[in-house]
């Protein structure tokens, strides 16, 4: 199905400003998920800049990044360049064309807030992990008052501590909707579940 006009400008703007002040986000993140080895899959990935920070230059990372979004593929393939270890796909996450327990690790940045049928996005993701394979999904909270230090990059002075959090009325969960991702979580399979804070974000850690 052809994107509206309106998802299309978005999905230009989103690659103009969040993504690039977002760039010192996807480091942490990346080093947060600590992947030295193994199989990952970024879920509704974007311009791929968290795939590009977990695997660039290390040949024993083989990532995947699928969005459904084409503008996004398109960009996140310009983004990758020439690197074999990252793969850009245009693919439904609600239907992830992997086998059973193909990924040691998944992650959600941003993402979760767009989904149409998030039940079915977690069992899939759920499915191709490995057996003790980890999820990690974030989600900016959008009463969050301050934006720490080192997390976004800014050229004199902007974005702004209010710029951002304005992004964050469109781009991020606020406390109720959290609450709901997490009891739909709580559904599945996962052994183990963490909820915590990591910088501007709230995080779950689901272990399979
Ligand atoms: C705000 S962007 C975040 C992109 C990236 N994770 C980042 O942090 O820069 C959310 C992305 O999720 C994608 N998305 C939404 N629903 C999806 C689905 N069902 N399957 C795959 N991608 C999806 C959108 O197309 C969009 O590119």
């Amino acid at each position: 199905m052809k994107p509206s006009l309106k998802k299309r400008i978005s999905d230009v703007l989103y690659q103009l400003g969040p993504a690039r002040y977002y760039q010192p986000a996807y480091a942490q993140i990346a080093a947060a998920i600590g992947l030295s080895t193994g199989t990952f899959l970024d879920v509704g990935c974007g311009p791929g800049w968290l795939s590009l920070y977990v695997a660039a230059g290390k040949l024993d990372i083989d990532a995947v990044g699928i969005d459904t979004s084409t503008a996004m593929v398109e960009a996140a393939r310009r983004n990758k360049g020439s690197r074999l270890n990252i793969t850009i796909r245009e693919m439904d996450a609600a239907d992830i064309k992997f086998p059973h327990s193909t990924f040691d690790v998944a992650a959600a940045v941003q993402s979760a807030h767009h989904w149409a049928d998030t039940p079915k996005i977690l069992a899939e993701v759920f499915r191709v992990l490995k057996p003790g394979g980890r999820f990690y999904l974030y989600e900016a909270a959008r009463e969050r008052q301050l934006v720490p230090e080192g997390w976004i990059s800014r050229k004199m002075g902007l974005p702004s501590d209010a710029m951002v959090r304005s992004g964050w009325r469109r781009f991020g969960m606020n406390d109720s909707e959290w609450a709901d991702l997490e009891v739909t979580v709580r559904r599945l399979d996962f052994s183990r579940i963490v909820c915590d804070e990591h910088g501007f974000y709230r995080r779950m850690v689901l272990t399979k």
